[in-house]
């Protein structure tokens, strides 16, 4: 089962983090894929790690944007991106060798705070943009 498929409701109207917002949905939906066709556990763990390492580089990159536009929200925006990182930190350490809670429990993570983040938070950075753009501070 797919659960991480790209949708319209994702789209926050800026190319670049789009982009990556598609790869992490993938990175997701590779990590749900290989634990269900039952590919062997390196794979597994290897595809969690791509996943966990991207979402990194990703809010890396987004606060890099945020930064560069002058977006006042940055700072609220950093620490919504730190308790995800700190989540799913505690996700990796508290799993164990127990490969199926920590695909549960990263699953979790990725729909209740990553897509809602990503519709509601990363919507405003998006807005924010595109305001910027039309109406260039003199
Ligand atoms: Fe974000």
């Amino acid at each position: 089962m797919d659960d991480f498929t790209w949708q319209d409701a994702y789209h926050i109207g800026n190319e670049t983090i789009d982009t990556e917002h598609r790869h992490l949905l993938e990175l997701a939906s590779r990590v749900v894929r290989f634990r269900c066709r039952g590919e062997r556990l390196e794979r597994v763990r290897e595809a969690i790690v791509a996943l966990c390492d991207y979402i990194k580089i990703h809010f890396t990159h987004e606060e890099a944007c945020m930064a560069e536009a002058g977006y006042p929200g940055l700072p609220a925006h950093r620490v919504l991106h730190a308790a995800i990182v700190h989540e799913m930190n505690a996700i990796l350490r508290s799993s164990g060798s127990d490969l199926d809670q920590l695909v549960h429990k990263l699953k979790r993570l990725m729909h209740s705070w990553v897509l809602d983040h990503i519709q509601e938070a990363d919507r405003q950075i998006g807005e924010f943009l595109r305001q910027s753009r039309e109406s260039p501070a003199a």
